[in-house]
């Protein structure tokens, strides 16, 4: 019996939120190091990580999640156009997810990465693309993909591909996923209050529907939907029977004790 699982590293996680193109290795290596445990125990795990500040910044200087605006320019950029910038966030993001794959490599796990601008297109959860390309027979091959900028097949021509549209799909489509886990950073789960506010005891520990959250969306640099979108998607996926669970990934043992079926701290999304 296959047991297969969706890990999301969440971008503010795995990136320093407000500096360009910087990564908190540490975090990753972490992160890896119990990807690495579980597959020792037979775990299929998909990983599917986030951009931070290697997509976000950019992509909202250049309204990319907008798609193509005619004669958008930036005086003083070093981007002359918006399909430049295109390029130059497609870049960076195969940039962030050369150190997840060879942190995942470190630990002598072989990596399959998907970036999502060569096999997908269009936008939301349901993106044209096979998801087929995540299967596989052995535990000890880890699949990698990411949030990223897509061709879409409108007048937009591109727009942002975020890594929760990635992960319900992939949650839905690929056989035998048991739970789809958002690893997040700076937060234990979904809190009642706003982060800054909160206390251990505003951790929502089973949100549905009618459970009211707060949650930190910093649309000033964020081009994807933030913690909401998480919810949706979320909500979504645990509709089909699949356990869906949102924890603080800079404790990453949690995503080894849901697997595990030990006690764990974060939300679960109940159907
Ligand atoms: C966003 O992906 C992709 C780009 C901005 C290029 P996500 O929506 O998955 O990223 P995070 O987790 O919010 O950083």
């Amino acid at each position: 019996m296959v047991r297969r699982i969706v890990v999301k590293f969440g971008g503010a996680l795995i990136t320093k939120k407000d500096e360009q193109s910087v990564a908190h290795t540490e975090i990753i290596r972490n992160l890896c190091s119990v990807v690495h445990s579980l597959t020792e125990e037979n775990i299929h795990v998909i990983i599917v990580h986030g951009a931070g500040s290697f997509g976000h910044l950019k992509a909202k200087r250049w309204r990319l999640n907008e798609g193509l605006i005619a004669d958008l320019h930036i005086v003083g950029d070093a981007c002359r156009s918006q399909v430049e910038a295109v390029a130059e966030v497609r870049q960076d993001m195969l940039e962030l997810n050369s150190i997840v794959v060879a942190e995942l490599e470190s630990f002598g796990l072989k990596v399959c990465s998907h970036p999502p601008h060569t096999w997908a297109t269009n936008l939301g959860p349901r993106f044209s693309g096979s998801v087929d390309r995540f299967l596989t027979t052995d535990p000890a091959t880890v699949h990698v993909t990411f949030g990223d900028v897509v061709d879409v097949d409108d007048e937009r021509v591109f727009g942002i591909l975020s890594g929760d549209d990635l992960v319900a799909r992939i949650s839905l489509e690929v056989p035998h996923v048991e739970s789809l886990i958002f690893a997040m950073g700076g937060v234990d789960g979904l809190l009642r209050v706003p982060p800054s506010e909160a206390t251990e005891l505003d951790l929502i520990a089973e949100w549905s529907p009618d459970v009211e959250y707060q949650g930190l969306h910093q649309s000033d640099i964020d081009v994807t939907g933030g913690i909401g979108l998480k919810i949706n998607r979320g909500h979504l996926v645990a509709q089909s029977g699949i356990g869906v669970h949102l924890i603080n990934g800079e404790h990453p043992d949690r995503i080894a004790a849901i697997v595990r079926l030990q006690s764990w701290r974060g939300t679960t999304i109940l159907p």
